[in-house]
């Protein structure tokens, strides 16, 4: 069975009381929410301990959004692993396109972000997708073919989400039409060895168009940037009907 995950990246929104407003308007929300999917919030580092404290037991998940391939070390500025497992983190999302863009990610780090991040028995959220030029000469699905059998090497996929991101989408308003995107998440899943491996979409997903995109078969979740810093909003996307 293939779990379907809503989660919302925060990026770098939201200081500790931020994020407690945030909670008060999002948790009330959430109580018919039914019990078929997960909840997750990745948050900013500085976040991630008081809301792991005020959430636990409850059915929201806490997510990092990055994390280094090394247990611990001189890293100057880096957190790892096992830092973030002994907050109780659960997800941590890898490889996002505003880190392969701004900070020098590649897919041999995101590889080694990956297998450090199930080793310390946290889930990873891996990002892939494509930008418009690649799209539009015809790119997509070599470049995220490539991207997948770059970054996932020796990664377990039974505990493993995917996002499929289209650059182009994010932050942009320009959603991916909900059949494409189911398109290309089926080529995704096509090249796994395990089928069963949760895969969202993200890119300008909103509280009007979040149903039309859970109803893809394809489509197992949601990866939420700008629409999941608003309380009530973000609400009404994981509870899509
Ligand atoms: P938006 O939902 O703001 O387009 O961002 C998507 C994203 O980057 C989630 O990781």
């Amino acid at each position: 069975m293939r779990k379907i995950v809503i989660a919302g990246n925060w990026k770098m929104y939201k200081t500790q009381s931020e994020a407690l407003e945030f909670l008060q308007g999002f948790k009330s929300e959430l109580e018919d929410t039914p019990d078929d999917r997960e909840i997750v919030l990745c948050v900013p580092f500085t976040d991630l301990d008081i809301l792991s404290k005020m959430l636990h037991g409850g059915r929201i998940q806490i997510g990092a959004q990055n994390v280094h391939w090394e247990a611990a070390g001189a890293y100057t500025g880096e957190i790892s692993a096992p830092m973030l497992t002994e907050l109780g983190v659960r997800f941590v999302v890898i490889g996002h396109s505003e880190r392969r863009q701004y900070f020098g990610e590649t897919d041999q780090t995101v590889n080694l972000r990956l297998k450090a991040t199930q080793k310390a028995g946290l889930t990873p959220i891996l990002c892939v997708g494509e930008t418009k030029q690649q799209r539009d000469s015809g790119e997509t699905e070599s470049h995220i073919f490539s991207q997948l059998e770059k970054g996932l090497v020796d990664v377990d996929q039974q505990n493993l989400v995917i996002a499929y991101e289209p650059i182009w989408a994010i932050g942009t308003g320009d959603t991916c039409a909900s059949i494409e995107a189911n398109r290309v998440i089926g080529l995704i899943r096509n090249k796994l060895s395990n089928p069963h491996v949760t895969i969202q979409y993200g890119g300008s997903v909103k509280p009007d168009n979040i149903d039309e995109i859970m109803a893809q078969p394809e489509i197992d979740g949601a990866l939420v940037g700008g629409a999941s810093l608003d309380p009530q909003g973000f609400a009404r996307i994981a509870n899509y009907r």
